[in-house]
């Protein structure tokens, strides 16, 4: 994760940022505060990572790089603004037990891309259409030796598949369909066919953006309908507020990169 230490919302890049609308800085941190300890309180390891100057989106570290047991395929960022992040989450990575790999192809880390560690054996979904150029998918599936499934996306409000699908646990998905292709659904519909369904209430409130350790799934207090879904299905939801992150068009889920040594 990394502090909101300079979040502004000072350009436009996807459609839920508004340059008008100011943001409360410290507000914007108190909650990311919350979120970190929300994790921990459940027992996960946090690592930070020191925010950067003139890099206001870099508190949605989950862009910043996608790692599968132990190996990690490092982004490469659609927009020049965010494009020095991605050296950031490099050197984090060049500092662990991990085998790095630098990306030919624009993409945008966990932003589009998700694991199932339980799915076929350890199955990869990836988005685009918005962001991560198609041609990362098979770049991915070459560094991290597991399949991708490519989904395009066709909404511009769900740019990023972490907005519009989520892994509850290892072989389980949740996701709103018409954020995707008609061919796309289908293939959820079959790789998938006992995925929680989302509807438009719940992506635009950000519910699918969320962190889910397979028990607790952690939702932004928005997606109330959500975590009665989630809920419905055994999970245990818990529900952090993060109003100030949506201003930038992110969430829990993109405040987090989940590391899989
Ligand atoms: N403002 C950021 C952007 O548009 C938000 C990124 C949200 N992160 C995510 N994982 N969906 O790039």
């Amino acid at each position: 994760m990394c502090p909101p230490e300079h979040f502004t919302v000072e350009y436009t890049i996807n459609p839920w940022m508004d340059t008008t609308v100011p943001v409360d800085p410290a507000l914007a941190l108190k909650q990311w505060h919350l979120l970190r300890d929300t994790l921990t309180d459940l027992g996960h390891a946090v690592h930070v990572l020191d925010a950067h100057p003139g890099l206001p989106d870099m508190v949605y570290a989950a862009n910043g790089a996608f790692s599968v047991d132990g190996r990690v395929y490092g982004a490469r960022f659609k927009f020049p603004q965010r494009a020095a992040e991605a050296a950031a989450h490099q050197l984090f990575y060049a500092g662990g037990p991990w085998t790095f790999a630098g990306p030919e192809h624009v993409n945008e880390g966990e932003g589009d891309f998700a694991y199932l560690p339980g799915a076929y054996g350890g199955l990869i979904l990836a988005g685009h259409g918005f962001r991560t150029d198609p041609a990362a998918h098979a770049e991915a599936q070459e560094v991290l030796g597991r399949p991708v499934v490519s989904l395009k996306l066709v909404d511009p409000a769900f740019y990023h598949l972490d907005t519009a699908l989520a892994a509850l646990d290892d072989r389980h998905i949740t996701y709103y369909p018409d954020a995707f292709s008609a061919a796309s659904q289908r293939v959820l519909r079959q790789l998938f066919p006992d995925a929680v369904i989302a509807d438009r209430a719940d992506a635009e409130s950000f519910g699918l953006n969320l962190v889910s350790d397979g028990h607790h799934v952690i939702l932004n207090t928005e997606a109330t309908a959500m975590a009665d879904k989630v809920r419905a299905h055994g999970y245990t939801p818990v529900l952090v507020e993060l109003t100030e992150l949506k201003r930038g068009g992110g969430s829990v889920k993109c405040a987090v990169a989940e590391l899989r040594p």
